[in-house]
């Protein structure tokens, strides 16, 4: 079959050096901040995953043109409330949650008729967490179970709110963000720790945006209508493409690997926090400050004696796209690991905690599940052998890439499904893994 992939070998011990795909939540914060900015906006080193396209797609659709030069992209920005869109416009989001999710935050002002598709997958997740707040802006959205499509009418007359975001979700924090430029007064947002790049970009455009940190939550408070101007960003590699890389080096034999130029913002490395606790061999060099973001060098050397895990559920949000990852190590380490509250594992592009369990569990690990936290008793031998073929995952991008980071290390032979899945953030993924030695047919 075409979109399948079989891997039948651990790959052999490497030594190598690379640098993974762009940064995808910044690719896509870019765009839409860019979008709104006075004057042509320079994005270097945009991702080029389906999950971008499509948003630079969505610019088209509301009247703001790009244009791609030879080693960016420029943008040119419409202004705060300068969208030019026809009535019955529709967005197609695709498979991605983060543009669904932010861009009915960026059109919150306009009072053309909207209507925002998606994939499948995307089809099957709950929009209420972003219509609640909203709808206390002024803007009214009309769907079926808070499921997509939505179709959304904007209003000029929005109110600034008060809100409790209590998610940890940042693609809810970003489209209140959103909407809160372009609303008249101060939103105020508590928001619990979550990824924070919207509000480090708008800082760093000078922006009027105050962030009080607090033990669990932000307090964000937001003044709506300021112009700000355009900008040049150059985006660093994304954290969640090199965890797949981490992993792979720290579960193979006598390997080692340096990734290059990623993004380590705080709110982003919970996995590197997990792997330490677990006795990851993990170094960080060559940090500093890009426009308020770090940026680092990744050295990963192979390890053998993980130790077992109760993972605090503090650094759930901060982790949360590489879980996936993390249980893998956690089956070959020594010693019951714990994790819990992992109900946001579920409602990504797929039911990805039902679907780590059936994983793992096909693979011979023990597992106990009570409702959303689960324990996995590790066995550093873990040698599946066997053939296993992985179909079910609504073609999810990060399950596809976990199983052929599985198959990379584990003993077995492994029918992989759905192989274009991870045209949506990580389209050089098999290549960079061929490589460096990987068996890939
Ligand atoms: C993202 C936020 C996270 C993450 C997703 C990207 C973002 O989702 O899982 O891959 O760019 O804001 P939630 O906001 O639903 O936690």
């Amino acid at each position: 079959m075409k979109n399948q992939i079989k891997i039948e070998s651990r790959i052999r011990p490497f030594n190598n050096q690379i640098e993974v795909s762009s940064d995808k939540s910044l690719s896509i914060r870019c765009i839409l901040l860019s979008s709104i900015a006075a004057g042509k906006s320079k994005i270097f080193n945009l991702l080029e995953s389906e999950d971008v396209i499509n948003s630079l797609k969505a610019l088209k659709k509301i009247g703001v043109n790009y244009i791609r030069k030879k080693d960016h992209i420029e943008i040119h920005g419409v202004g705060i409330n300068g969208f030019n869109l026809k009535n019955k416009t529709v967005i197609n989001a695709g498979n991605s949650g983060t543009l669904a999710r932010c861009i009915i935050g960026l059109c919150s002002a306009t009072n053309k008729k909207i209507k925002l598709i998606g994939d499948n997958s995307l089809s099957k997740r709950d929009f209420s967490r972003v219509i609640k707040p909203l709808n206390m802006f002024g803007v009214k959205i009309k769907s079926k179970k808070n499921l997509l499509p939505l179709e959304i009418y904007g209003s000029n007359l929005l109110r600034p709110i008060n809100y409790k975001e209590d998610k940890g979700s940042a693609q809810v924090k970003t489209c209140i963000i959103l909407s809160a430029i372009n609303t008249p007064g101060v939103t105020k947002i508590k928001a619990l720790h979550s990824r924070n790049h919207t509000e480090l970009l708008l800082k760093y455009l000078n922006y009027p945006i105050k962030i009080k940190r607090k033990n669990l939550y932000d307090i964000i408070e937001i003044e709506g209508l300021n112009q700000f101007n355009s900008f040049e960003y150059k985006v660093p590699g994304d954290i969640s493409s090199a965890s797949f890389f981490i992993i792979l080096t720290l579960l193979s034999k006598n390997s080692e690997l340096l990734i290059k130029n990623i993004n380590l913002n705080p709110s982003r490395i919970g996995i590197l926090k997990i792997l330490k606790k677990m006795n990851a061999n993990i170094k960080i060099l060559n940090k500093k400050n890009y426009r308020g973001e770090l940026i680092g060098n990744i050295k990963i050397k192979s390890t053998k004696n993980f130790k077992s895990i109760n993972c605090p559920s503090s650094l759930n949000s901060s982790a949360i796209d590489e879980f996936l990852l993390i249980f893998l190590v956690a089956a070959k380490s020594k010693g019951i690991s714990k994790f819990k509250n992992l109900d946001e594992l579920n409602k990504k592009e797929s039911p990805r905690l039902n679907i780590a369990i059936d994983f793992l569990r096909m693979i011979g690990v023990k597992i106990k599940r009570v409702k959303n936290d689960i324990t996995i008793f590790g066995n550093p031998k873990l040698d599946p052998g066997g053939k296993y073929h992985i179909k079910k995952f609504l073609k999810d991008h990060r399950v596809f890439m976990m199983s052929v980071i599985a198959a990379l290390t584990l003993n077995g032979k492994f029918t992989i499904n759905d192989k274009d899945s991870i045209k949506t953030s990580f389209p050089n993924f098999l290549k960079i893994l061929i490589s460096i030695g990987a068996k890939i047919n």
